[in-house]
């Protein structure tokens, strides 16, 4: 197969994770015979300095013009001044609303060779396994008033949390969907309670619910959700949640990986069948972000970016097996005792980025 992909490194440790993923998809590419044609674009906070603005035009083009998006993360201090004009974030936010990717899918597994890794307790996360579905297009993040202003008693600002039926009921089906491919367990979140988006969430989750008879659906209030994940995590199978929810919810969950370097992410405008192609151009990203503290120090964990990649060939490309291969590898390279720092037991040495990404690329 030839794939076409828009490799979009951004800022912070963003290039130096994408660039083990490309090592590892040419890897796949040599032993499945498969052509991997790479097209870089700029993003973020380096595109701001250079062009003026985190998304050009011609990253755009590239990356609709391509089958799938390999991105990377982005945003520094450098471009973090309260009153900017413009922020490197707009350029993922922006992508992401070009595209109607409307679906962020962030797999949470806890691997037995890092169970210690977790600041939480080997007993709570050994049977880690699951899901977040985030809503990526509406919410807090796009909803209009979205402004800030001056007024005769101090400044003001608003954001707007607003949601149509539409967009609840095709995020939900994602989520039911998914479940349906899983053990058949779906956890809807909301804030029921206090807000009108969370009721109208809730009663649409409950008539969908009649038509998925087959899937336990439970409702969840993101408050108790996000104790739930620390008490009692190995309960969740798939967990649908709108934007701002999922974001934050999300975070929380990768620790119970071990670290944030180990959680991939993919962005679909709608769910294939197993073994099927995605309609439409997916992103995949890692979600740990630029991690500036560490950027540049060749130190950063490239396995997010690296199951980035093999979620891509998934989703995007529908090679499964393909896929199984690089996250074989990644287990297969902790079993053996590689660890970035991220993840490295007190004591031992760490591995660098590039070595470990050399050391997945060859267990292939
Ligand atoms: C994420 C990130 C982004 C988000 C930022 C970088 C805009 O935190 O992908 O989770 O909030 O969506
Ligand atoms: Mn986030």
């Amino acid at each position: 197969m030839k794939c076409n992909i828009a490799v979009l490194p951004g800022d912070g440790v963003g290039p130096e994770v994408t660039a083990e993923a490309v090592k590892v998809l040419e890897a796949v590419g040599r032993k499945f015979k498969h052509t991997f044609e790479a097209k870089l674009g700029r993003i973020g906070g380096n595109a701001i300095d250079e062009f003026g603005t985190p998304l050009p035009e011609e990253t755009i083009r590239i990356s609709k013009a391509s089958d799938a998006i390999l991105f990377g993360a982005v945003g520094g201090p450098k471009w973090d001044s309260p009153t900017a004009k413009v922020r490197p974030e707009d350029g993922i936010l922006g992508i992401r609303k070009s595209l109607g990717l409307f679906a962020n899918i962030r797999p949470v597994k806890a691997y037995p060779q890092l169970l210690d890794s977790s600041p939480l307790k080997a007993s709570v996360v050994k049977d880690v396994d699951m899901v977040i579905i985030r809503e990526l297009t509406g919410g807090l993040y796009f909803g209009k008033p979205k402004k800030r202003w001056e007024t005769s008693r101090g400044r003001r600002a608003v954001d707007t949390m607003s949601y149509s039926e539409k967009e609840i009921v095709r995020i939900l089906k994602v989520g039911f969907e998914l479940a349906r491919q899983r053990r058949k367990k779906l956890t809807s979140v909301d804030k029921f309670n206090v807000l009108a988006t969370g009721r109208l969430w809730r009663e649409i989750a409950t008539e969908m619910g009649k038509e998925y008879a087959d899937i336990q659906l439970e409702h969840v209030l993101v408050d108790n959700a996000a104790m739930q994940l620390v008490r009692n995590p190995g309960s969740f199978d798939v967990i649908v949640a709108e934007n701002t929810f999922g974001d934050i919810l999300s975070d929380e969950s990768a620790m119970l990986g071990g670290s944030m370097g180990m959680l991939p992410s993919a962005s679909l405008s709608s769910l294939p069948a197993v073994g099927k192609r995605a309609k439409g151009v997916g992103l995949y990203e890692p979600i740990h972000g630029t991690a500036p503290d560490i950027a540049g120090k060749g130190i950063a964990n490239p396995i997010a970016a690296i199951l980035s990649a093999a979620m891509m060939l998934r989703y995007s490309f529908g090679l499964q097996r393909e896929a199984d291969a690089i996250e074989g590898a990644v287990e297969g390279v902790l079993a053996e005792g590689y660890r970035t720092a991220d993840i490295v037991a007190r004591g031992d040495t760490p591995t660098p980025t590039s070595k470990l990404g050399s050391v997945i690329a060859n267990y292939i």
